[in-house]
């Protein structure tokens, strides 16, 4: 496939400018409180939801216990509002002692013991967006030696209440000292967000020779017009934003809010199938403790998660935007297998699109392929159209396996490859899949 090949080349010759603490070759996978627990500090009235050390812990055992961590889904991560309005007297943050009785270290080791990571929240400026101490110039070594020293493993720098030349100075400034405390610490930063997330006010070789992700948007809500205008965003930039991502270094679009309030079941396996296409960070916002089997099933789902942590990293693209409301989505993965996702910007009824392999200039030859929500496969010829009927505000996710390289013909003689056959007259597939 020529395309994957041409997109493969840059990707390698930008690849060489990763951070380089080893971290996060894929999209970091895990939890994360913010959208779905904000600043809830009224532990009185509201003790299941609060942001207290009870919360996090709880999300580590049911990352533990419920099948997720052997997913990938291991970063259990802090947000704003759980410092001490106060530092303490040598000058470190310090956690809020109601909310947080046994400290950020005794946290660590609980995620630790079970396999898990700790993520922390700090911001580039004198406050965080919640009004709670931030991280300025000259408090930069210290709060980086603080977090190394609880052995969190992953810090979240936001940036309210600094502006542009202090960020400039200031998100170095923190990849810098992260490094200098010898404990590998994924890095993200929000400073493109702050920025408006393109050149010239962003450059994007640099961010990826300091951090292992970045924010480049708004904040997602929870709703479905949030999704698809972030998807919008970062789609009608993609030229931009897809050569700045690579193993070590990801364009965050925000957390999939999935499992929460505001997306249906297609909506949600929309949100699931675009961050896949993205190679976006897979930090889910939710209550994992009531969480319904329909989305646990979505944010479970094998291929997906697979689709999203393909070891080449390359962030894939738009390829068809149709007057229809349909667009048509792509990513490269390695062996020159490849997804698609047919998606529906309509509001009426399931749209019967009609299309190629060869239309979206697929190379010839017979393609395997599987349905990523329905489980289903099927072999499909590049020159054979087909019917995919794509739910409103929902996707149709297809896992694209290359053609084999070998005779296959003579493989299939042998019986072994039954419905993966180039000869012409196996091609009797029905146009329609649902
Ligand atoms: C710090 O940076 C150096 C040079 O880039 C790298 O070799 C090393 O692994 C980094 N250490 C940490 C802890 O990130
Ligand atoms: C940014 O903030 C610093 C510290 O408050 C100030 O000295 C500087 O003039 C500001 N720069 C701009 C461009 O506003
Ligand atoms: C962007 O950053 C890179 C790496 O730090 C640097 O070499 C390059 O000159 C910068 N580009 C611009 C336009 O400032
Ligand atoms: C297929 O390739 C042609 C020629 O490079 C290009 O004009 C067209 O936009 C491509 N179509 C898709 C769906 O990528």
């Amino acid at each position: 496939m020529h395309l994957a090949v041409l997109l493969f080349t840059s990707a390698v010759s930008v690849g060489t400018f990763a951070l380089d603490n080893g971290l996060m070759r894929t999209p970091p996978m895990g939890w994360l409180a913010w959208e779905r627990f904000r600043c809830d500090i009224d532990c009185e009235h509201d003790p299941k939801n609060c942001i207290s050390e009870n919360l996090f812990i709880d999300m580590a055992d049911r990352l533990s216990e419920d099948g997720w961590r052997e997913l990938g889904y291991v970063y259990v991560n802090i947000d704003d509002c759980w410092a001490s309005m106060d530092r303490d007297e040598k000058g470190r943050l310090q956690p809020d002692p109601k909310r947080f009785p046994g400290g950020i270290p005794k946290l660590a080791r609980y995620m630790h013991d079970r396999g898990l990571k700790l993520g922390i929240y700090g911001d580039m400026g004198t406050h965080t967006c919640g009004g709670y101490p931030g991280t300025p110039l000259d408090k930069i070594k210290i709060d980086a030696q603080t977090f190394a020293d609880w052995e969190v493993d992953m810090l979240k720098f936001d940036g309210c209440y600094s502006n542009a030349t202090e960020q400039e100075q200031g998100y170095p400034l923190m990849s810098n000292a992260l490094n200098a405390t010898g404990r590998p610490i994924g890095y993200s930063c929000s400073w493109p967000a702050y920025q408006g997330g393109l050149p010239p006010k962003v450059n994007y070789t640099q961010l990826g020779k300091i951090c292992n992700l970045w924010r480049n948007y708004g904040d997602i809500e929870d709703s479905w017009d949030s999704v698809l205008n972030i998807i919008d965003w970062f789609f009608e930039n993609q030229d931009t934003l897809i050569p700045a991502a690579g193993p070590g270094r990801w364009n965050d679009p925000d957390m999939l809010i999935i499992g929460d309030f505001g997306l249906s079941m297609d909506q949600s396996r929309a949100q699931m199938a675009i961050w896949a296409i993205m190679a976006a960070p897979l930090f889910m916002s939710n209550d994992l403790r009531t969480i319904s089997s329909g989305a646990r099933s979505i944010l479970q789902n094998k291929m997906a998660i697979s689709i999203n942590q393909d070891p080449l990293g390359i962030q894939g693209r738009r390829i068809i935007k149709e007057k229809s409301g349909i667009d048509v989505y792509w990513r490269p993965l390695s062996k020159d297998d490849s997804a698609l996702v047919f998606f529906s910007r309509r509001n009426d009824m399931p749209y019967r699109y009609q299309t190629s392999l060869k239309k979206l200039n697929y190379t010839t030859g017979s393609y395997k392929i599987f349905d990523v929500f329905t489980e289903k496969t099927m072999t499909l010829k590049d020159s054979t159209d087909f019917v995919v009927s794509v739910n409103p505000t929902g996707v149709v996710m297809w896992y694209v396996s290359a053609p084999a390289k070998l005779s296959l013909r003579q493989l299939y003689k042998g019986g072994k490859l039954q419905g993966f056959a180039y000869d012409d007259d196996e091609n009797n597939i029905p146009p329609v899949f649902l």
